[in-house]
């Protein structure tokens, strides 16, 4: 299974905050930025690597330093939520970006914005908070696919089985790390318990 479910304790008391309909903008900010940061670290553990050499004050030693970049790709709009505190992490990655907007009668995803930079050997990592029917991560993998991209990764913050299922049957190689596994999709494809519409409360409109 291309999933990986965050096995931490502070994160699932800051996905309840998230979940929670009194969390307000700014603090709801905060807690995507967190869960993001952990998320990022744990997609990122097994980074290919160069040795280098470093000079201590007190003597030469073996260094690491990173065998090829990383592009961050959100998922507009709620996906830009993802990018600052990745940012913090890892100042020099290159940020493509991806407006697919989901459909609000067919619920079938539609791009109206790629601009994704040339990839040669850089990992590239698809942000989007919410998975839930898979359909705009799977359009997001194809345009990543279709600029070079062989090493791809996702980080959802909150993910459904039926959005999982769909990117396990069409993309098996392509891991998934989220924070929580819900339960379903309504009939309107909100995740359930979900969190409501994470750009909404993302931007606090
Ligand atoms: N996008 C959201 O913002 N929320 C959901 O529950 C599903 C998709």
């Amino acid at each position: 299974m291309p999933l990986q479910i965050l096995q931490h304790s502070l994160a699932q008391v800051w996905v309840a905050e998230l979940r929670d309909v009194k969390t307000e903008t700014a603090r709801f900010r905060s807690l995507c930025n967190r869960l993001t940061a952990v998320l990022f670290l744990e997609a990122t553990r097994d980074l290919m690597l160069r040795s280098c050499e470093v000079q201590t004050p007190l003597e030469d030693c073996e260094g690491a330093v990173l065998g090829s970049g990383v592009v961050i790709i959100p998922v507009l709009r709620a996906g830009l939520g993802m990018v600052p505190p990745i940012l913090e992490l890892m100042p020099e990655a290159q940020v493509g970006h991806l407006g697919v907007e989901r459909d609000h009668v067919t619920a079938l995803p539609r791009c109206y914005y790629s601009n994704i930079p040339e990839i040669t050997d850089q990992t590239v990592i698809i942000v989007d908070p919410m998975l839930a029917t898979g359909g705009s991560l799977l359009h997001a993998i194809g345009e990543a696919r279709a600029v070079g991209a062989r090493d791809l990764r996702v980080l959802s913050i909150i993910a459904a089985p039926e959005g999982v299922a769909m990117i396990e049957e069409k993309e098996p190689r392509v891991m998934i790390y989220t924070a929580v596994l819900d339960r379903c999709l309504n009939e309107q494809k909100y995740i359930l318990p979900g969190i409501g519409d994470f750009g909404d409360r993302l931007m606090g409109t």
